[in-house]
Parts: structure tokens; sequence; C-alpha cells
């Protein structure tokens, strides 16, 4: 398919969007919660719109521009952060652990697929959650008593009483000056040499020494991280100007675009540009549970200028897959759209073959992404929600052996990490059991890889695609 539009497609998008234009889409009452303060909302959403964007459109035309370069194969996406992130948890250590991990991780990359590696965290906005069901119902002093499902704390709070639960719209003020105390702080440590790699903590990997891991692969870690010592050394004897060059890190931000009112408060046009930019984040998702092709969150992606990233689950047929793309890429734009597939270890073998080549033999342009985690979700015997680091790496291993089949590219991996040293996830070389996990697990939402899994997945999946 040429990247050039129909004309019908070009007018069809242009004439009928606008950035409320979801508010009148048939199905926006489906959006699972409600504000019953509407004069609160209104108040918030204008406030919202006055503020400041977060991020600027030549960030957002620069992270597009490397998204397309690894559709191609040029480059790499890394995305990675907490399930939800909590306002109460905007902390400069945890900030810092997250950009750490996510730089180590890069790093094995970098060297182990020899490409560069675009890093993209779930930060600074992830603040809005799906549930399965609208409401929760728990037994309270012997009566049933039902109140909304917690959505994040872009939208109610997690106490299981009234006045928690019922939607707040001053809260996307909270969590728009979160988002932006956050960026600010990842903005001054990468512009202050946060991310100099003559640190010597990014490369002190002694923890692996005692990680129950095998000696072949315990070798394979250490001689892969001694190479990217050594490289680094090489490049600062070339000279400082020359490894600060060639060691500039960028960062972008990206979350699930649940809620609309949010998102769309800091849509804007912008001086010199055509279109409308959402200036919340560099690259919004939208979730598995919300890619209806005629509910609100299609309608309102759509639209704006942004790379826009969509789930797909294991349920995802070709031809609807094929309906999603050219609803939110009427232009085959490369670079625009990003799918964020997550099926699961025991059905991606199956479902993802037909998925890569349908869109391949379309000449469909989109970023194939594996997201490992989402899919595999286990609730132990005590109740606990997990997942298993053997299920997360063969899934991936098996998404880079569907892409290898079919001739296609996987640009990029979304995990859900933490640079703390949590307990929510079992196995890998830290050796978690089901047992341990009640000793540090702090997600309040889905289970994170913790530093040690992050980075040992990061070794693994670098040697796996850089053999390839
Ligand atoms: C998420 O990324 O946190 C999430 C809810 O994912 P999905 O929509 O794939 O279930
Ligand atoms: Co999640």
């Amino acid at each position: 398919m040429s990247d050039k539009p129909t004309n019908s497609m070009m007018t069809d998008n242009a004439r009928d969007w606008s950035p409320e234009s979801w508010s009148r889409c048939a199905s926006a009452s489906e959006m699972q919660f409600r504000y019953p303060d509407e004069s609160g909302l209104a108040a918030a959403r204008a406030r919202l719109t006055q503020l400041p964007p977060l991020v600027t459109s030549w960030e957002i035309e620069k992270l597009r521009e490397q998204i397309a370069q690894a559709q191609r194969g040029e480059r790499f996406i890394l995305q990675g952060g907490d399930c939800a992130e909590m306002i109460d948890l905007c902390r400069s250590d945890l900030i810092t652990n997250k950009l750490k991990i996510l730089l180590q991780m890069s790093l094995v990359l970098i060297h182990g697929l020899r490409m560069p590696v675009t890093r993209v965290g779930r930060f600074a906005g992830q603040y809005a959650k799906p549930r399965s069901s609208p409401t929760e119902t728990k037994q309270i002093n012997g009566e049933s008593c039902t109140l909304p499902s917690y959505f994040g704390d872009l939208v109610n709070r997690i106490d299981f009483d009234e006045q928690s639960r019922t939607p707040d719209p001053m809260l996307m003020v909270e969590g728009y000056m979160h988002a932006a105390m956050t960026l600010n702080f990842i903005r001054s440590l990468l512009d202050g040499g946060f991310a100099d790699l003559h640190h010597p903590e990014y490369w002190d990997l002694s923890f692996f020494n005692n990680a129950s891991v095998s000696d072949l692969r315990r070798a394979q870690y250490l001689n892969m991280s001694r190479t990217l010592a050594d490289g680094i050394a090489f490049m600062q004897n070339l000279g400082e100007q020359r490894v600060e060059e060639a060691t500039r890190v960028d960062f972008y931000t990206s979350h699930e675009g649940l809620n609309l009112y949010y998102e769309q408060a800091q849509t804007r046009k912008v001086p010199r540009r055509e279109g409308y930019y959402d200036l919340s984040t560099h690259l919004p998702w939208i979730g598995e549970r919300n890619r209806q092709l005629d509910g609100p969150h299609i309608e309102f992606f759509r639209g704006i200028k942004n790379p826009v990233g969509v789930k797909v689950g294991p349920g995802m047929q070709p031809d609807e897959l094929i309906a999603l793309i050219d609803a939110l890429n009427p232009n085959n734009t490369p670079g625009k759209l990003v799918l964020i597939t997550r099926m699961g270890v025991g059905k991606v073998a199956d479902k993802l073959p037909a998925l890569l080549e349908r869109v391949r033999d379309e000449g469909r342009h989109a970023l194939w992404m594996s997201d490992p985690m989402h899919g595999n979700g286990i609730t132990t015997a005590s109740g606990i929600k997990t997942r298993s680091f053997d299920d997360i790496l063969s899934e991936l291993e098996q998404a880079v052996d569907c892409h290898k089949q079919a001739g296609t590219v996987l640009g990029g991996v979304h995990f859900e990490l933490t640079g703390e040293d949590v307990t929510e996830c079992i196995g890998g070389g830290s050796g978690i059991t089901e047992d341990d996990l009640s000793r540090n697990y702090v997600s309040l939402c889905d289970p994170r890889l913790n530093y040690q899994q992050s980075l040992e997945l990061g070794f693994l999946l670098a040697q796996k695609m850089g053999n390839e």
C-alpha cells in the first residue's frame, strides 16, 4: 500500500474530528467511571486547559521519527515503568532508581543488538487504570457494600469508602502537578549528568555473583558487562567531548490514555505546526479494554499527531486489526502507530503469526512491540497476583521467533518494572518464590519485575536478539 492516503480517509479524519468529538461518541457513556460533581469537573478541565504543557511538539516529533527508525529495524524501543504510578510515591529515590534501571537495560540492549535504543518510561502520568469491573463489592460489618472500583490516583482513591472511591475531578489537577514534578526532576537529572556512564554504579553487577543462575549464564552476564565497561573506557580515552556526545541520553514519557478529560485538556495546536498534539505525554497508549473501534478512545486518539500505542491481546482478529490500524493511522504514516502485543505465554505462537502476516501483506506501517507482562498474570493459591519470570521470558522469546518467521521486525519491548528490590514476580536469578511474595509487595496494581529481574531480562533479550 502506498503512503498516500485516499481522499476520503483524509477528509473524514480532518472533517469529523475535534479534541472533544470523543464525548459525542455513542459509547462515551460507557467510560467506566463518571464524575458526579459536574461543576468540579468543569473547573478542573478549565484549569488543566490553562496550565502549560508537560512535553513539547518537537520532542513528540523526534520520538515519532525514532519509532519510524525502529519499524525499519534501525533502532530499538525500550518502554518500562510501574503498572500504576502513585501520587504519594512521587519520590526522588524511586524516580532515580527507575531511570537507572531503564538506562542500564538500554545499555545492555545497545550492546547486544548493536543499534541505538530509545527509552520510554511509563511515568509522569501513568496514574489511571482500566478495571475489569466498574464496581467492587466487599462485606463491611456483615453487609454487602458496592462502590466504584479504584481507577488510579488520577480518578479516585484506593480506600474502600464512598468518599474515597467517588471520582474526584481535582485529582486530575493533582495528577498533572505530580507528573510535572516527576518530569522536572527527570529533566534536571539528565541535564546534570545523571546518565554519565562513568558512574561506577552502572557497572557494578556484583549481585549476579550470588544469583541462582547457571555458571554459564553467570559467565555470560559478567562477560557482557565487562565488554560494555571496556567500550565505555575506550570511548573515554577518545576524549571527554566524544563520550558526552555519544552517550547523550533522551528519555520519553508514556501513559495509558484512559481518562479522556485529562488528555483532552492538554491537547492543543502549537505555533507553526499542523494539527493537534496531546501535550500530556509523548506516547499515549490505548489499553486492551478500551480499543473498541466505535469507542471514545479510538475516536480521541485517531485525531492527534502524537505516536499512539494500542494493546493487542489474543482475541484480536486480523480483519479487526487492519480496521484499527486504518482508524488510528489513516495516512499510513511511519512512526505513528505502535502495536503492543500481549498474548500470554501459551497463546503467542498460535495468535501472533496471523496478525504479523496480515499487516505485512497489507503494507501497513506500524512498530511491533512485545509486552510479555499483561498476558501472563497468575494468582497464587493464597490469592496474590503475580507473574513468572520464565513465562515473561518465554513470551518474549517466542515473539522474537514469530517475527523472524514472518520476516517482520520486533522493534521494541514493554515491561512493568521498578528499580527497587520488590518481590512481586516470581523466578529469575534472585530466586523469588511464592513464599517470598509477601516480603516486599508494593504494587497496588499489577506485579512488576524488580531491579535484578529487569536487568537479567535485558541480558537474556539482548542475547536472544543479538544471536538472531
Ligand atoms: C497496562 O499496561 O497496565 C494494562 C492495563 O495493559 P492491558 O491494557 O494490556 O491489559
Ligand atoms: Co499493568
